[in-house]
């Protein structure tokens, strides 16, 4: 009697839909949200609301806006201003939304496994072998126990006949065929990396305030930034796992450590770049390649590299020496080089992988793009615009390597190919780039 609309099956696949659209309307937001702190600290209005989490203890800033005036006309170019205000306001407001959304994909990821332990019992009382993973959560189905089903795609071994059918000397079952491409199909929610992504959105909260609260201390602002950046490698891991994705060459493998190199410099060019606009040291050399005319300004990097101190000042509360902001922004800089060429050379080099053609591409404009607004927060005298697609370029290289990441561990995992070292492999050619 019960239509397929109404089973329990179809219900379970239409929650694991909504969870993957709001997965992916979270992972949006956070990409937003960390341009959107580029934006509230280049416009200055990370004090905007000097206290937390409201607004002079208020919901709105339109709760306090007699008090945001007086402190306005008393000092105009001051942290507090109407617009500074909202600005500050808004970024908490989006920053809670998310909150929210990644409590309910917590919840709805716990509620999917339920679901699917329920359909596996069931199958198993009567007599069943239930797909695995059960059908809550699964977008592929037919998919095989693993996660990554290395006979997907797979190529023919040598030993194996051509494609259109098996000749008469087929050799039968002995001919197994070889995986040449990793295909990891959509996956059920993780739970724990769910749960642990809200744990780790509310250490980011805990940031947020304390970058409010400390008065912009450069290590604690630094740090709210890495933290939404962790944050989208978790939303991203997340989404990976239950997006799954195409083939990909077995080739791609060998990239994996590669790929964790890039993944790490990445990370620290990143946390170099938080901390030359969290020091405001942007505009410390306004030349390029150079800096202050020499490959070599003079730079107090002991100064510069202090991390427990105020915005400003060293740790014995002296002015920052200019050479300590030469030597932020120059490091900066000069990582990026390596970065440049570690990164590049990966990108460059994927182009030709299959599965990895896009990504490798799309690595290859953004850095080109990193490049440009790095280049034009010098030039420009540091734009806007300019300075939070900077920071977006961040997250998306990060994203994309983590993409690499992921696919290559995916190809790392295949079974072994035996080497028949008397006759040529057709496996071991070039991989032809798709479309190519
Ligand atoms: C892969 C290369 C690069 C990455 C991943 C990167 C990343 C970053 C990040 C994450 C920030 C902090 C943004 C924020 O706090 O919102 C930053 C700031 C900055 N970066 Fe880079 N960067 C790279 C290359 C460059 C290059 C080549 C230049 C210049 C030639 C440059 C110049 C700057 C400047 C001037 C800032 C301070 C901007 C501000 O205060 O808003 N960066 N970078």
């Amino acid at each position: 009697m019960s239509s397929a609309a109404s089973s329990p099956a179809s219900s379970a696949a239409s929650s694991a839909s909504a969870f993957r659209k709001l997965l992916f309307f979270a992972l949006f937001l956070t990409f937003d949200l960390i341009m959107f702190g580029a934006f509230v600290r280049v416009t200055d209005a990370g004090l905007g609301c000097p206290d937390w989490p409201g607004c002079y203890g208020k919901i709105t800033p339109l709760g306090a806006l007699d008090t945001i005036r007086a402190e306005a006309a008393e000092r105009p170019q001051g942290p507090v201003t109407e617009f500074k205000a909202w600005v500050e306001m808004l970024h908490r407001y989006v920053a809670a939304g998310l909150g929210l959304i990644i409590i309910a994909l917590a919840v709805m990821a716990t509620r999917l496994r339920r679901a699917r332990l329920a359909e596996a019992r069931v199958d198993a009382s009567h007599g069943r072998r239930p797909p695995p993973g059960g059908t809550a959560g699964r977008a592929a189905p037919g998919v095989a126990g693993s996660r990554i089903t290395p006979g997907a795609g797979a190529r023919m071994a040598p030993e194996d006949p051509p494609a259109g059918g098996l000749p008469p000397s087929s050799p039968g079952p002995a001919a197994r065929p070889l995986p040449a491409e990793a295909a990891t199909p959509a996956a059920p929610p993780g739970v724990a990396l769910a749960w642990f992504t809200l744990v780790w959105i509310i250490l980011q909260g805990i940031f947020g305030a304390w970058t409010v609260t400390l008065k912009l201390k450069p290590l604690v602002v630094t740090g709210h930034l890495l933290g939404g950046m962790i944050l989208f490698g978790l939303l991203l891991a997340q989404a990976v796992r239950v997006a799954g994705h195409p083939p990909v060459a077995r080739e791609a493998g060998r990239y994996l450590r590669w790929g964790a190199l890039a993944l790490a410099m990445l990370f620290v060019q990143i946390t170099l770049g938080g901390w030359v606009s969290t020091n405001y040291a942007t505009l410390a050399c306004r030349d390029f390649p150079a800096c202050q005319g020499e490959f070599w300004p003079p730079m107090d990097f002991a100064a510069g590299f202090e991390l427990w101190r105020r915005l400003g000042v060293t740790g014995e509360g002296a002015a920052l020496p200019f050479q300590a902001l030469t030597a932020i922004h120059y490091t900066h800089r000069l990582f990026a080089y390596a970065v440049f060429a570690v990164v590049g050379l990966l990108a460059w080099r994927i182009r030709r992988v299959g599965g990895l053609e896009r990504v490798g591409d799309t690595l290859v404009a953004v850095l080109v793009l990193q490049l440009v607004t790095g280049l034009t927060n010098i030039f420009l005298d540091w734009p806007l615009v300019a300075a939070v697609l900077h920071t977006g370029g961040a997250a998306a290289l990060l994203g994309l390597l983590l993409v690499v990441l992921f696919r290559a561990r995916a190809a790392a995992a295949l079974p072994p190919v035996a080497v028949d070292s008397t006759r040529a492999s057709p496996l071991s050619g070039p991989p032809a780039r798709a479309g190519a």
